[in-house]
Formats: C-alpha cells, sequence, structure tokens
C-alpha cells in the first residue's frame, strides 16, 4: 500500500484533470519508480515533465513551452542547448572521456584557469569534484586537516548539500526533521541566524544593522565562557572556519548587506578562523559579477564553485590558498570521477564562452534593467513584501498584508502554480515557503525580461483578487480551500 505522501501526490495527480496525457504518464512513473524524496516537490502540485530546452526555454513531454527561471538551480546560467559546448563534447568524448585519476591537459587547463578567475592575491591550489555537495564535503576536510580544529561556524537558512556531511551545514526549511532518524554527522558546526533584515533575528529591519547584529553575536558568542568553540580565558579556540554563501541561495535568494562579508573578514581574522564561501549558486555571473562575494569586495580563504561551472555536466571545485592543501597526501581526497575530461572540456568551453559573450557584464545590464521592472511590479502589488536582487538573481517575498508582514504561504503556493500554467517556471522557497525565485539564464535579453514579468504581473493580480490581498477582509472561504487543495504543499512548506 502506498504511504504518505505518495498517496496523496497520486490522489492529487488523479484529480488534476488539467495534467496532459504524456506528463501524467511520467508523473504516474515517477510516483511509481522513484521517490519524490529525490525531487522538490515544494514547487509545483503536478510539475510539468521537460523534455528539451533551448536558451530560456524549456518544452515538456506534452510539447508545451516554458519560460525557464529556473536553469537547474543555476547550472545553466548560459542557457540550454548551446551548439559550442555540444561541439567540445562531442570531440572531447572521442577524444577521451575519463582517464582515472591522474590529470589530463583539459583538467591542467582548468585548474589553472579557476586559480586566475578567482578573487585573491595568493598562490592557490585547486580541488576538482562533481557536486556542490562534494566540494563542501571536502572543504570540511581540507579546514580541519589544515587547521587542527574541529569546529565549523554555518548560518541558519544555509544549503550546503544533503550528503552525511554537508547536511550538518544545511539548515535550509529544517530538512533535518525529514531525515530524523539519521542525524547529522557532524556535531562540530555552529549555527548562527543569517543577516536575513527582512525578518532579522536581531530585530532591526536595517539591512546594515543586521549584517552588524549577525557578525557581532557570534563574536559575543565566542568571547564568553559559554559555548562550545572557544575559551579565551583557557587560550583555547577549536574553530576551523566560517563557512557562508554571499547571499542565501536555496533559502529564498536573499541578499544582505555588503558589510556583512566584511564584518565576517574582520571575525575571521581577528579569532583566527579560515574563511569560506560557497559560491555555488552565487558563482558564475549570476549576480552580475562573477563571484556573489565581489560585491563587497571581500577574499576568501577557500571558495567552492559548482553547477554552472559545468554547464550541464557534473563538475565543482575548491580554490583557494596553497597552503590549506598542503597536508592532504596522496589519495587523501579523491573520487573517481573526478576532474574528468570530459568535464574539465566543457567547463573550459564555459569559461570560454564567458569571455566570449561577454555574459558578466552583460547580465549585470540586464541585471540593472529588471531593478526597474521590479520596482514597478512591487509599486503595483500589495503581495509584495519585499525583495532581493542583483543581476539576474531574483527573490521575492510575498506577504498577506505589508504592515504585519505575514507570510503569504497559500498565496504563494497558488501563484507558484498559476507560473506554471501560464508558462513562466520558478521556485517556491523563504523561511516561510512564502518565497519565489527567479533565475533564468544570465544571457537573457531586456525582451526576455519583459515577457517574465508581463506573465508575474497577470499571475499576481489574479492571486491578489482571488485572496482579496489589499482589500479590507481577506476572504477565509478561499483560504480554507486552498489549504483543502495543497495540504502536501503545506506540510512541506513547513520543513
Ligand atoms: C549554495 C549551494 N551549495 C551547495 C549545494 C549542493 O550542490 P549539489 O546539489 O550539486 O550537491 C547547493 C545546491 O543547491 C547550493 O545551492
Amino acid at each position: 500500500m502506498a504511504i504518505q505522501p505518495y498517496e496523496d501526490l497520486l490522489n492529487k495527480l488523479e484529480a488534476d484533470q488539467s495534467v496532459t496525457p504524456k506528463n501524467r504518464e511520467a508523473l504516474n512513473d515517477f510516483l511509481t519508480y522513484e521517490t519524490p524524496g529525490s525531487c522538490l516537490y515544494t514547487k509545483w502540485t503536478n510539475p510539468p515533465i521537460i523534455e528539451s530546452g533551448k536558451g530560456n526555454k524549456v518544452t515538456d513531454v506534452d510539447g508545451r513551452e516554458y519560460i525557464d527561471c529556473i536553469t537547474g538551480m543555476s547550472s545553466m546560467n548560459i542557457g540550454h542547448g548551446d551548439e559550442r559546448v555540444a561541439q567540445v563534447m562531442q570531440e572531447q568524448y572521442m577524444k577521451l572521456s575519463h582517464w582515472f585519476d591522474f590529470p589530463t591537459p583539459e583538467r591542467l587547463k582548468l585548474v589553472k584557469r579557476l586559480c586566475e578567475i578567482t578573487p585573491g592575491d595568493f598562490d592557490k591550489r585547486v580541488w576538482l569534484g562533481l557536486s556542490g555537495a562534494d566540494a563542501i564535503d571536502a572543504i570540511l576536510r581540507l579546514v580541519r586537516v589544515h587547521t587542527g580544529k574541529s569546529q565549523i561556524i554555518s548560518f541558519y537558512g544555509g544549503y550546503h548539500g544533503q550528503n552525511i556531511g554537508t547536511m550538518s551545514l544545511t539548515t535550509k526549511a529544517g530538512m533535518h526533521r525529514w531525515y530524523s532518524p539519521v542525524p547529522p554527522a557532524d556535531n562540530g558546526v555552529n549555527r548562527f541566524p543569517y543577516p536575513y533584515a527582512y525578518r532579522c533575528a536581531y530585530n532591526t529591519t536595517s539591512e546594515a544593522e543586521s549584517a552588524k547584529a549577525a557578525v557581532e553575536a557570534i563574536d559575543r558568542i565566542l568571547m564568553s565562557g559559554e559555548n562550545t568553540m572557544a575559551n579565551y580565558a583557557a587560550g583555547i579556540n577549536n574553530v576551523a572556519a566560517i563557512i557562508v554563501e554571499p547571499m542565501q541561495c536555496s533559502a529564498g535568494y536573499i541578499k544582505p548587506h555588503n558589510d556583512f562579508l566584511r564584518r565576517l573578514r574582520e571575525l575571521a581574522d581577528k579569532h583566527g578562523i579560515l574563511l569560506v564561501f560557497d559560491e555555488i549558486q552565487t558563482g558564475m555571473g549570476r549576480t552580475g559579477k562573477m563571484w556573489g562575494s565581489e560585491h563587497s569586495g571581500v577574499v576568501p580563504d577557500l571558495m567552492a564553485v559548482g553547477k554552472a561551472l559545468g554547464g550541464g555536466v557534473p563538475m565543482s571545485a575548491v580554490v583557494g590558498r596553497a597552503e590549506i592543501f598542503e597536508k592532504l597526501g596522496p589519495g587523501m581526497s579523491s573520487n573517481t570521477y573526478a576532474g574528468y575530461a570530459l568535464g574539465c572540456a566543457v567547463a573550459n568551453k564555459v569559461l570560454d564562452i564567458f569571455e566570449e559573450d561577454n555574459l558578466v557584464e552583460r547580465c549585470a545590464q540586464v541585471g540593472e534593467y529588471m531593478a526597474g521592472v521590479l520596482a514597478e511590479y512591487f509599486e503595483k502589488h500589495p503581495l509584495v513584501g519585499s525583495y532581493d536582487q542583483t543581476g539576474v538573481f531574483l527573490g521575492i517575498e510575498y506577504v498577506k498584508d505589508r504592515d504585519t508582514k505575514e507570510p503569504a504561504l497559500q498565496e504563494t503556493i497558488v501563484l507558484c502554480d498559476a507560473l506554471r500554467d501560464a508558462g513562466l517556471l520558478a521556485q517556491r522557497n523563504g523561511y516561510y515557503g512564502n518565497r519565489m525565485s527567479f533565475i533564468p539564464p544570465i544571457n537573457i535579453t531586456r525582451d526576455d525580461v519583459d515577457e517574465m514579468f508581463r506573465i508575474l504581473d497577470e499571475v499576481t493580480t489574479k492571486v491578489e483578487e482571488q485572496f482579496s490581498i489589499g482589500k479590507p477582509e481577506v476572504t477565509s472561504e478561499v483560504e480554507a480551500q486552498v489549504a483543502a487543495e495543497h495540504q502536501p504543499e503545506l506540510v512541506q512548506s513547513s520543513m
């Protein structure tokens, strides 16, 4: 017998007449042969099954086209189906796909380039992996082996991967509760609130104050006798590294004040702690600069890179100060496919495309244009509580009321489904499930931005009407109906 939430999902699929035939068959297969646990079912009630993609558009198995504002969670920054990548893949595959595990020319070319294009005017080294979690896992090992210290500082809402090691750092949406009885394996991780100014844990709405408070709290705790990391009275500090997303991504695309990283750098230097940036989503041009941390001008000791580096094939890397890598003996941190020739050739081509197409500059320009369109959208729609945007990194927070800031969870669930129905795929997320992130390829045009916002504007208007947002009374009947229809997503949203 099917167990929850499978049964719920199967029932919903059966009940939803709008699901087209091949999508229905594929979803049935998915629910029969895979597990919903391997997909983010928080996006839509019945996700379209995507078969192909070109540029910023994807097409489902029934031939319906959508604007892609998810891009494999910021993996397809150069867009889908770039012919230049396809050609390199074909050539490199015929030449050499993989050779375990010694360097190949493409691999050496890539590591040199990564050293050149990452911030920091010091000797660097690179470690290559396949997934983001691979890279963060390697970092957990590297910083501890290098410093001889066990403790790590990370932030609530951070997403750093889902394997047993990285799950200790990842606190996004309370996923831990879903994994019980598998506890986080790493109990040397100490978590602090992130400067999410709109709902700041330190009770300020000023972005600069939120950044200041977030860093000062860590300092105060470290300097006190009451913590698991340091005891300065006894001359002990066991903290190896601070690991942080320069802007929080999966938690809802939240952009802290630039002072945050500057203050973190000062804190790290004061306490002799390594500073590590997880640029797996904020990197590769997404924010209008090559690396998200460049907005604050802060240089980390180590940086994790992934997703868009591979332009659609698995590739990740750790780049940083050479000395941090020095204690790793031969084979101490390797895996079979790491640094495979095919992936390195593709990553090199992706970096070529960044140069040839001037992608970072283009992203910054289209981001400036988007800022204007977004300001109008905010003015017009009371459902929008706030937003964070830079380049084509965009998170929008929906509220029932701008004064009370009550999260508009049900409204956002409906909005997310309605956007899909209107031909735009975007991801719902946020600390309270009431944010949407829009992360199209970074090479979109102004026309693409207009098309995106035309749909978003229309759909938002409809949702506001449906829930009487901006009107004195919100109809509880509509809320009750949505609650009944969307039970699994509401449960998931409280993850
Ligand atoms: C910031 C960040 N770090 C790490 C990861 C983990 O990457 P992967 O899913 O490739 O393991 C992700 C994935 O979304 C991420 O966004």
